[in-house]
């Protein structure tokens, strides 16, 4: 059993988040980091104690590892944000990775460092020895299923994707074979996102060429540049359309589908391999959430 602390903005999400991942054996939200004894929520909430709200994170290594629990921490925080997460202001909300054992550090590192540089700046996260925690007083354990619907900081669909992610890695890891593992994610996608359709479009020469799939008969190719996917392959990102009638050359395979994500799925040379698409019959299902989430899911299967 290991413990990290996570220092996320206001606890009561992210101690809900952090206990819904498979492995972690137990969440605490409390105080840490701070330099008065044993502080109560409204001592901390003073700003002036130096304490910052933080979980945590007891874990089971051999189900879960660090490298995937600090994956989520970067998720569902702004890292360049300073004492400030969604409408929490302060001291107190600042973010922060805390450990108690500094074999821990080199993987801390790596995670810091990979999500600098594809920001391109320095994060304002800290990372530094745990110095003391304090655990949170009852009413604040287990916050968000004592008051479900009570507030909460981080995008409700977090909590969806973050089982997602961890059941697509465990049921496709070992599996070298590409079709395989896009049969699999998007049978468990599409179940779990509750898309109208799921599927992947593979690039082929001048055209996506349509792969494993759930939902109804779909196009079988799709030219560079046309349709949502087309237009997510030839601009390499993600395209978000809240209403299919309104996205020019959008290419209608059922007159069911209102609203469509399309993500790019890159191979290790960061070239686009295929497209990840989902559609709904309800208009502005998908947001920059499921974006972020959804290309999280596309690297995994083409990792
Ligand atoms: N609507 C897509 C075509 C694929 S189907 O949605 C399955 C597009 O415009 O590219």
């Amino acid at each position: 059993m290991k413990k990290i602390y996570f220092a996320g903005g206001c606890f009561w999400g992210t101690g809900h988040f952090f206990s819904l991942i498979h492995g972690v054996s137990g969440v605490k939200t409390g105080y840490a980091n701070g330099f008065t004894p044993d502080p109560s929520y409204e001592e901390v909430y003073t700003d002036s104690t130096g304490y910052a709200e933080t979980v945590e994170v007891c874990y089971r290594p051999d189900s879960v590892s660090l490298d995937f629990l600090l994956e989520m921490f970067f998720a569902i925080i702004d890292p360049l944000s300073v004492n400030r997460q969604g409408e929490d202001v302060g001291t107190r909300y600042r973010t922060g990775v805390y450990y108690t054992d500094p074999e821990d550090l080199p993987a801390i590192r790596e995670a810091f460092s990979r999500v600098s540089s594809s920001l391109g700046k320095p994060l304002a996260v800290e990372c530094a020895p745990l110095v003391n925690f304090y655990p949170a007083e009852e009413r604040h354990q287990d916050y968000l299923r004592k008051n479900p619907g009570g507030y909460c900081h981080i995008p409700l669909k977090a909590f969806r994707y973050v089982t997602l992610l961890q059941d697509l890695k465990n049921l496709i890891e070992g599996e070298e074979d590409g079709i395989a593992r896009m049969a699999e994610a998007s049978a468990l996608i599409h179940e779990r996102v509750g898309s109208l359709w799921t599927g992947f479009y593979i690039v082929k020469g001048e055209f996506l060429v349509l792969g494993p799939f759930q939902g109804s008969q779909a196009c079988l190719r799709i030219g560079f540049g046309k349709g949502v996917c087309g237009t997510a392959w030839k601009e390499d990102r993600t395209v978000v359309v809240p209403d299919v009638d309104a996205f020019p050359g959008h290419i209608a395979c059922s007159s069911l589908s209102r609203s469509e994500i399309v993500v790019p799925c890159r191979d290790r040379d960061r070239k686009v391999v295929a497209v990840l698409d989902l559609d709904s019959d309800s208009l502005s299902y998908f947001d920059s959430d499921d974006a972020l989430w959804l290309e999280k899911a596309a690297s995994i299967v083409f990792g």
